[in-house]
C-alpha cells in the first residue's frame, strides 16, 4: 500500500470558511487547536456575496413571536417550530456578537437601518448597504487570523470523512475522527485526525445550470455526510431566487430582494405589473411564490426575462442604499435610476441538508453540520429571506457549546495515514469531467427545476444513474482532483434531490409538481437514510 506521509492532528476540524465555519472557529478557539479548511481562498463562498442582510428581532415594535410567525408561514407548514423559536430567540445576541467583532452595519439617524424583504411582516433585516456578506466575511476573516490557536488551510478540499466504521472498527461506536483532504497546492491527499469535525461547506445550488452561487457551492458536505452514514432531510426544496440579472455577460449576479423591500416593482416587457395577479403581498410575497409567478410569465409570454424597476424612487436614495448593484449594472449599460433591470430566477439556496438537532449534531457522534449544509428545521419548505446567515451564526454557537460540553470526554486519536493511491493513474481525459458536469447541471435545470412532474423526475433519475456509474469508474481509476471531487459530490446530491422530490406527492413551498398540484393536510418531512436506498 502506498501512503502519504502528511498528517495533521487537531482538536476541531472545521470544513468551510463561510459565516458558519468562521463563527464556530472563533467560538471554539479558547479551548484548543481549531483547523479551518477552505477549498478556495478563505473568503470564497456564498457568505461573501450575500447582499440583503440578516433577519433578527432588533426593532422595539418587533417580537420573537412575529419573526417566528412569518418564518412558519414562509416555510409552508413544514418548519420545525422548536428550531424556528430557538433560532429567533438567539437572533438579537447573534447580531450583537457580530457588532462586537466589528461588523459595520448601515445606520440612519444614529440607529441601525432595518430593511424589508419578502415574507417579513415588518422591517427586520440589518444590513451593510447591499454588501452585507462582504462586511461579515472580511470581519470574521480578520478575527480568525488574529487567533493563534486557529490554523487556516486554504486550497484544501475535503474528500471524505473518516469514521470508525469506515476504518473497519465495527465493534466501536461509529464516531467521526477526521477527514481525507486534498492539498491542492501540493496535489497530495493528507489525513487530518480530529476530536470533533464540523461540516460548514455551504449549499449545493451549483447542481443547477443557472445559479446565484459561487463555484464552491457543490454540495460536498451533504455528499460526504451521506457517504459516511448520515441521513438527509427535505432536499427537494431548492430555492430559486426570483431576481438574478439576465445579461449575456453577467455570471451569477443577484439583485437583492431588498430592492423590492424598498419599493421596486416587477413588470412585463410592456411595463405592466403582474405580481398583484398572483398574491396580495405582490412583490413582497415569499420567494417561492414570486419565482413561480416569474417562471409562469416567462413561459406564458414566451419571453426571456421580466423587469425589476426601482426607477420611480429618488436617484440619491437608490445610489446610497444599493451602491454595489448601481455600480455593477452601470458596467452593463444599465442605469437603475432610470432603467428597469432584466431579471430571471436562478438556483439560490439549498433548504434541505444533513439532518441535525438543536446542538447541530448529525447522526454520527463527533460530527456536526452548520449553515447551509445542514437541515435544522428552520426553513421547512421555503426559506424566508435573510434567515440563513442568522442560522449560520446561531447554530455555530450551539455546535460550539455542545463541543465544549464534550471536550473532556472525547480525547480523540491519531489516525494512521491510509489513503491508497497505488491503483490509480493520472486522468487521461479530463474533458469527460467537463461533459458530465455540464450534462448534470443542464438536466437538473430542465427536469428538476421550478415546475416538476413525475415523468421529468424519473427521466432525470435515469440519466443521473448513468452519470453516477461513469463518475464512479473515473474516481476508481484516476487520481483525485478538485473537479473530480466536486462532480462526484454533485451527482450524489442530484440523486438525493430527485429521490426526495419523487417521495413528495403534493405541491408545497418550493416543490411544485404538475402531477400533485394540491397541498396535503399532513405536512411530513422527507428523510432519506443511506441504507434505505437500493
Ligand atoms: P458558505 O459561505 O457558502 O461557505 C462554504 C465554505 O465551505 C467555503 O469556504 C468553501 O470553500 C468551503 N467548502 C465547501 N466544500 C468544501 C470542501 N469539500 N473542502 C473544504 N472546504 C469546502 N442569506 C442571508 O441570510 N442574507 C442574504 O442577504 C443573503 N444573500 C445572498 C446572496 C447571494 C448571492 C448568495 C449566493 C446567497 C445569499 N444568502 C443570503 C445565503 C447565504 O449567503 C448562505 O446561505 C450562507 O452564506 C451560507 O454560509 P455557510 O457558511 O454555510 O457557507
Ligand atoms: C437577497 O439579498 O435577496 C438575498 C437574501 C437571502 O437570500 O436571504
Amino acid at each position: 500500500m502506498h501512503s502519504n506521509k502528511s498528517q495533521i492532528q487537531t482538536d476541531v476540524l472545521v470544513i468551510g470558511s463561510g459565516a458558519a465555519g468562521l463563527s464556530a472557529a472563533l467560538r471554539l478557539s479558547h479551548l484548543g487547536k481549531v483547523t479551518v479548511l477552505s477549498k478556495a481562498e478563505i473568503t470564497e463562498g456564498s457568505t461573501f456575496y450575500a447582499q440583503g442582510g440578516i433577519a433578527a428581532v432588533l426593532h422595539k415594535n418587533d417580537s420573537v413571536d412575529s419573526h417566528v410567525a412569518d418564518t412558519l408561514i414562509a416555510g409552508g407548514g413544514l418548519c420545525d417550530e422548536k428550531a424556528v423559536r430557538f433560532t429567533v430567540e438567539h437572533s438579537t445576541d447573534a447580531i450583537h456578537w457580530l457588532i462586537d467583532r466589528g461588523v459595520a452595519f448601515s445606520k440612519q439617524d444614529q440607529e441601525y437601518h432595518l430593511t424589508r424583504e419578502g415574507g417579513h411582516s415588518q422591517r427586520r433585516i440589518i444590513h451593510s448597504d447591499d454588501a452585507t456578506g462582504k462586511a461579515v466575511s472580511t470581519t470574521l476573516v480578520a478575527a480568525v487570523k488574529n487567533e493563534t490557536s486557529i490554523e487556516i488551510l486554504e486550497h484544501y478540499i475535503a474528500v471524505d470523512l473518516i469514521t470508525e466504521h469506515k476504518l473497519g472498527n465495527d465493534d466501536r461506536e461509529n464516531r467521526c475522527i477526521g477527514a481525507y483532504v486534498l492539498n491542492l497546492a501540493q496535489d497530495r491527499v493528507e489525513t487530518i485526525s480530529a476530536r470533533f469535525v464540523i461540516l460548514a461547506t455551504g449549499g449545493a445550488s451549483k447542481v443547477y445550470l443557472y445559479t446565484s452561487n459561487p463555484d464552491v457551492a457543490s454540495g460536498d458536505g451533504i455528499a460526504m455526510a451521506w457517504r459516511a452514514g448520515c441521513s438527509v432531510t427535505n432536499l427537494e426544496f431548492n430555492q430559486f431566487h426570483p431576481t438574478c440579472l439576465y445579461h449575456p455577460e453577467a455570471r451569477s449576479f443577484l439583485i437583492t430582494e431588498a430592492l423590492r423591500g424598498e419599493g421596486a416593482l416587477l413588470r412585463r416587457p410592456n411595463g405592466e405589473r403582474f405580481m398583484p395577479d398572483y398574491d396580495d403581498r405582490a412583490e413582497l410575497a415569499s420567494r417561492d411564490i414570486v419565482a413561480q409567478a416569474i417562471d409562469h410569465e416567462i413561459k406564458k409570454l414566451g419571453i426571456d426575462c421580466v423587469y425589476l424597476d426601482i426607477s420611480h424612487k429618488d436617484p440619491e436614495f437608490i445610489k446610497s442604499h444599493f451602491p454595489t448593484i448601481y455600480k455593477k449594472l452601470l458596467n452593463y449599460g444599465i442605469d437603475i435610476t432610470v432603467d428597469a433591470i432584466p431579471v430571471v430566477p436562478a438556483a439560490h439556496y439549498t433548504c434541505g441538508g444533513v439532518t441535525v438537532d438543536l446542538n447541530s449534531q448529525t447522526d454520527i457522534a463527533g460530527l456536526y453540520a452548520i449553515g447551509e449544509v445542514a437541515y435544522t428545521g428552520l426553513h421547512g419548505a421555503n426559506r424566508m429571506a435573510s434567515n440563513s446567515l442568522l442560522e449560520c451564526l446561531v447554530f455555530a454557537q450551539s455546535a460550539a457549546n455542545n463541543i465544549e460540553q464534550h471536550w473532556q470526554a472525547n480525547q480523540g486519536q491519531r489516525i494512521l495515514p491510509c489513503w491508497d493511491e497505488s491503483q490509480v493513474t493520472n486522468s487521461d481525459e479530463e474533458v469527460i469531467l467537463n461533459h458530465n458536469w455540464h450534462e448534470l447541471r443542464q438536466l437538473m435545470w430542465n427536469y428538476v427545476g421550478i415546475v416538476r412532474s413525475d415523468k421529468r423526475l424519473e427521466r432525470a433519475l435515469r440519466r443521473i444513474e448513468l452519470l453516477q456509474q461513469e463518475i464512479h469508474d473515473y474516481y476508481a481509476n484516476f487520481k483525485v482532483s478538485n473537479d473530480l471531487i466536486e462532480l462526484r459530490n454533485l451527482v450524489v446530491v442530484a440523486e438525493l434531490i430527485v429521490r426526495c422530490a419523487l417521495e413528495r406527492k403534493e405541491s408545497r413551498g418550493l416543490h411544485f409538481t404538475l402531477d400533485y398540484p394540491l397541498v396535503l393536510d399532513n405536512a411530513v418531512e422527507t428523510v432519506l437514510k443511506p441504507n434505505s436506498l437500493i
